[in-house]
């Protein structure tokens, strides 16, 4: 394999900040909204866009993004390892920490890592001859819940209302 050029490992970084910096700037715009500071909350926005854009070139340039089966694979293989291999030790390292309350929430999102894995694999097994359902995701853990949202969250304990309908 070729060796990873400066370029490449530059645009890695990017990507990663890129993505962070949009994530951290929705929240932001949310909470300039809350206080009612609507011009802040609109330049959040206008930054988050930006930034938006700066990932996707950075993700496209590093091609990240390939055909659906093979973005499939992708997702199985990341979430698989998420599952098995990341979270397992940061739940760990949370309850040798004391953290108590990241422990529970790392437990989720361990759990809902693996329920994506088998989702993505359902769709990958009949690509192109997928049976339509409808996706509900609690706004809490992530999971996701076919059909309709369930009165109480099977991995965390939110209420119905939590979950949201995804729509594209
Ligand atoms: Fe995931
Ligand atoms: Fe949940």
């Amino acid at each position: 394999m070729a060796e990873e050029t400066k370029t490449e490992r530059n645009m890695k970084f990017a990507l990663a900040g890129e993505s962070q910096a949009r994530r951290k700037y929705k929240a932001f715009k949310e909470k300039a909204q809350e206080e009612g500071l609507e011009q802040a909350a609109k330049m959040f926005k206008a930054a988050e866009m930006g930034e938006t854009a700066h990932s996707g070139y950075f993700l496209n340039k590093l091609n990240g993004v390939k055909s659906t089966s093979e973005n499939l694979q992708g997702a199985i293989e990341g979430e698989k390892y998420e599952a098995e291999q990341v979270y397992p030790a940061v739940i760990d390292d949370a309850d040798e920490d004391g953290q108590a309350d990241v422990k529970k929430y790392v437990g989720y999102v361990k759990t809902v890592e693996g329920e994506h894995a088998e989702l993505f694999k359902g769709i990958l097994d009949n690509l192109g001859d997928n049976e339509e359902a409808e996706y509900y995701v609690c706004g809490n853990c992530g999971h996701v819940h076919l059909s309709e949202a369930p009165e109480v969250c099977p991995v965390c304990g939110a209420l119905k209302k939590s979950f949201k309908l995804v729509s594209l």
